[in-house]
């Protein structure tokens, strides 16, 4: 094997995953747990987390749901909501039960309708934010129904993310899975405070993968995949070594029956592949070496945490990925799965 065959990386962490609650995160867990150090857990359950006490529960589920011997760590976030207290944000990131808050405009995603409905009711909690360095990790994507949703992205950086970064030049923030030119473009302009969580699917596919051969329900989550000069403009950026863009999956599980149906969830469940995706996608950019700064580095960076004492192999092996994983009878369908894919971890 010649050294392109095989990357040793410091053990990488995911700084984006919905790992649910209840039998679906029994299901989906130890995939994620299996493959990062640590991973940024999204706060949209049903009720979401918007309390220290609410995340302090979660966490520990989550702990007591973790294979036996996993030191995986979950980093809690909070929800951000209209009502939201700035007091109740500090004492979380003090307590250290939290590490960031989540801005969902109301109605943007899956379980969102409990998020910010105007950004003038949160300007407390922002303000609040930025004086104790608490980042905002951010969907941005504009919620209004007028607006194609292939231009959602783009329309929130000029209409709401320009302003919100204007009043308050010292906010943390972290625009998550970005998919246009647009985002990766805003993102370089408004370092070092603001960074960027890149997908494996964004990397891998484009909007007209969507409608490969029929509709492809697997394939559709929020933001929606783009135009292919935006899936290579991604692919540039993840392999830049920037230290702005970094790795989070974005892993959002939901059963065949919800996605394989007339009004199917948005979410790609590819918390079993991510790695080999990621790798793969290095590899075909020529970028092996840059792959530890995107999957391992720039995201502690960016957090203030000190970066995993482990590492991790990935060896040109051709491996057959697992399909799907099965939940309460029914299945969650992985992306690439079922494929053989060039790249595999070594045990
Ligand atoms: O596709 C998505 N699925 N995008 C999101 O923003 C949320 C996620 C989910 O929770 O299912
Ligand atoms: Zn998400």
């Amino acid at each position: 094997m010649t050294n392109t065959d095989r990357v040793v990386i410091r053990q990488p962490d995911d700084w984006h995953v919905h790992l649910r609650d209840g039998a679906m995160m029994q299901a989906v867990l130890p995939w994620t747990a299996a493959q990062f150090g640590r991973a940024i857990v999204m706060p949209n359950l049903v009720p979401p987390v918007t309390t220290v006490t609410l995340a302090e529960a979660y966490r520990d589920r989550i702990l007591a749901a973790l294979p036996e011997g996993s030191a995986f760590q979950p980093l809690m976030t909070c929800y951000l909501t209209d009502s939201t207290d700035p007091d109740e944000i500090e004492r979380g990131f003090a307590d250290r039960v939290w590490v960031a808050a989540k801005l969902y405009p109301a109605g943007a995603t899956t379980n969102s309708h409990g998020g910010v409905t105007d950004l003038r009711r949160v300007a407390a909690v922002l303000e609040r934010m930025e004086r104790i360095g608490m980042p905002l990790l951010i969907h941005g994507e504009v919620t209004d129904p007028n607006v194609d949703i292939f231009d959602r992205e783009a329309v929130f950086l000029d209409t709401v993310l320009t302003p919100l970064l204007a009043a308050h030049p010292g906010l943390k923030a972290v625009l998550e899975h970005v998919t246009t030119t647009e985002a990766v473009d805003f993102v370089r302009a408004h370092g070092p405070w603001l960074a960027a969580t890149i997908t494996p699917h964004h990397l891998m596919i484009n909007r007209t993968s969507l409608f490969q051969g029929g509709l492809r329900p697997h394939l559709y989550c929020l933001p929606v995949a783009k135009r292919e000069k935006h899936r290579l403009a991604l692919r540039q950026a993840a392999t830049s070594g920037e230290g702005c863009f970094f790795l989070g999956t974005d892993t959002a599980p939901h059963t065949a029956s919800t996605k394989e149906t007339a009004c199917g969830c948005a979410g790609c469940f590819v918390g079993p592949t991510a790695l080999q995706c990621y790798t793969q996608v290095f590899d075909e950019e020529g970028a092996l070496d840059r792959l530890e700064a995107f999957a391992s580095l720039n995201g502690p960076a960016f957090y203030g945490l000190p970066v995993n004492a482990g590492s991790v192999t990935l060896v040109r092996k051709a491996a057959l990925t697992v399909d799907a994983v099965p939940v309460n009878g029914d299945r969650v369908v992985v992306f690439r799965g079922g494929e053989e894919m060039p790249w595999s971890i070594e045990a």
